[in-house]
């Protein structure tokens, strides 16, 4: 499968779709605090996308994924499904909102903490957020994925940190998941080079401990195969002519 390039109509429905998923993340942190279930959070979230921004939760039924967002603690590193688990002092969550409007995709994902902060978790978090960053500030037309995906993994494991392999970004648009792979490590001068009118997103996973991962029993649950924390962020990006745009940046977000 090729790389679309989005026309100028597209790319319009593209911002309208990443601000919605945005709008997710900001009206679902103040209900992220101990004892709340992510059952709770996922029904909350449904509720207002369908209702309120009148789309779509774009995981609900993706290959069978049985709930409307991702809610991945601690050891989890991604595709964690909403259960009737309460959230606990010390606990970290990434919460993962994709959203379908007008026929396209806006996906993004951030960190929270609940209740107090250990030292490891601040700095993973931390971590994995300039790992994202720093890939976004590299993005504009003639560079490789490779160059990107270096840079993220070099910061990584600056502070002795993994990023995890088997999983990565990915095209966005009218699919959930288009071409090209974004993978989070890499060789320079390797992968697709970027061209003005591609939107894709960076999402990188980063383990506390070794990089390795395994799916739990319910085929969709992804966890750290030593039990060591994991962060994970996620921006859905545009190449300019220029550049880049965050389609899902946040009000208080300078990148
Ligand atoms: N939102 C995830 C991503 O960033 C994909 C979740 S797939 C699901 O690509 F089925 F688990 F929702
Ligand atoms: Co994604
Ligand atoms: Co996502």
């Amino acid at each position: 499968m090729a790389i679309i390039i989005k026309t100028p109509e597209q790319i319009e429905k593209m911002r309208t779709a990443g601000r919605l998923t945005m709008e997710v993340l900001e009206m679902i942190q103040p209900h992220i605090k101990k004892g709340v279930t992510t059952n709770e959070l996922n029904q909350i979230c449904h509720d207002y996308i369908v209702n309120v921004q009148k789309a779509i939760p774009a995981p609900l039924d993706y290959h069978g994924f049985p709930k409307s967002i991702c809610t991945s603690l601690n050891h989890v590193i991604c595709h964690g499904i909403p259960s009737d688990k309460k959230l606990k002092d010390g606990d970290i969550i990434n919460v993962d909102i994709t959203v379908i409007k007008d026929g396209f995709h806006g996906d993004s994902s951030k960190m929270f903490f609940v209740g107090k902060r250990s030292v490891l978790a601040e700095r993973l978090v931390k971590n994995a957020q300039e790992c994202l960053y720093l890939g976004i500030r590299m993005v504009k037309p003639g560079v490789h994925l490779g160059d990107i995906g270096h840079a993220i993994a070099q910061h990584a494991h600056a502070e002795r940190f993994s990023i995890v392999e088997e999983y990565c970004g990915h095209g966005i648009g009218e699919g959930f998941h288009e071409d090209p792979q974004v993978l989070h490590y890499g060789k320079k001068g390797t992968g697709p080079v970027l061209e003005e009118g591609m939107t894709f997103t960076i999402e990188p996973m980063v383990n506390a401990g070794k990089r390795h991962s395994r799916v739990l029993k319910d085929d969709w649950t992804v966890v750290t195969k030593d039990k060591s924390l994991s962060a994970q962020w996620e921006h859905t990006l545009l190449v300019t002519a220029d550049g880049v745009e965050v389609l899902t940046l946040r009000p208080d977000e300078n990148i």
